[in-house]
């Protein structure tokens, strides 16, 4: 914002105009910051109305997120639509019906159809709200694939926005580790057999990398947030 607003420069007239503008400007990227951290907020107790978050699902998702993109070396304004992206990449199915939210069994092919439809509802969401564009085509991108057989566009390799890739990888590794109302979640090391086993086809092998260094050094601190005893992951 600040980069496209013109800051007059003081005069002999007017010495005090410039630090008067900068103030201004200062005020209105506030106000801006809170409206968006507002957007996020309410989203996430959509999220929370519609049962959609489990716990500290999404919190955690944008704690590794977050580790990752700074380890990765994004850019700050990338690093903000990490954080909405792993905050609010699901908040598409709330346009889902919930026999097919809460279906404990497999989805059937029409089913399965209905609930990939969750990334395009999530990106006609939040691409109307200005400043929240970027990160709706990273949602739009979430579920692609890095060898291009993902969705829903098919994307491929370094095609797939940055912040998809990242995301994609966390929800996948914290959705293994996850207990769910008809399943258990599964123990640390399987989940890290199956990221490695998908890295480089289903995930970005960089990515999954980055994620390990840190996820397997905090092995403690991960199973404490993911609600898995250590000595049953073991
Ligand atoms: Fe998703």
């Amino acid at each position: 914002m600040s980069s496209t607003n013109q800051i007059p420069a003081p005069t002999e007239s007017s010495p005090s105009l410039g630090a008067a503008e900068s103030l201004r400007i200062k005020q209105l990227e506030e106000q801006v910051a809170a409206l968006r951290n507002s957007v996020i907020c309410a989203f996430n107790q959509l999220l929370d109305l519609k049962d959609l978050n489990t716990g500290v699902h999404s919190t955690r998702l944008a704690e590794w997120g977050m580790r990752v993109g700074q380890e990765l070396g994004l850019e700050e304004a990338d690093l903000q639509n990490l954080e909405v992206a792993a905050l609010l990449h699901d908040i598409g199915k709330v346009g889902i019906p919930d026999s097919i939210l809460r279906k404990p069994e497999h989805l059937d092919a029409e089913e399965y159809a209905l609930m990939k439809k969750h990334c395009e509802y999530g990106w006609a969401v939040l691409r109307m709200l200005p400043g929240f564009e970027r990160a709706a085509l990273d949602i739009l991108h979430h579920h692609e694939s890095f060898d291009g057989k993902g969705y829903p566009a098919g994307l491929k390799g370094t095609e797939i926005p940055i912040v998809s890739r990242i995301v994609c990888v966390i929800d996948a590794f914290d959705a293994m580790v996850s207990s769910r109302p008809y399943r258990r979640g599964l123990p640390f090391r399987e989940a890290v057999r199956r990221l490695n086993e998908a890295s480089g086809t289903q995930f970005d092998s960089v990515v999954v990398r980055s994620f390990l260094s840190f996820a397997e050094a905090e092995i403690s601190t991960v199973f404490a947030a993911a609600g898995t005893s250590v000595s049953s992951a073991l």
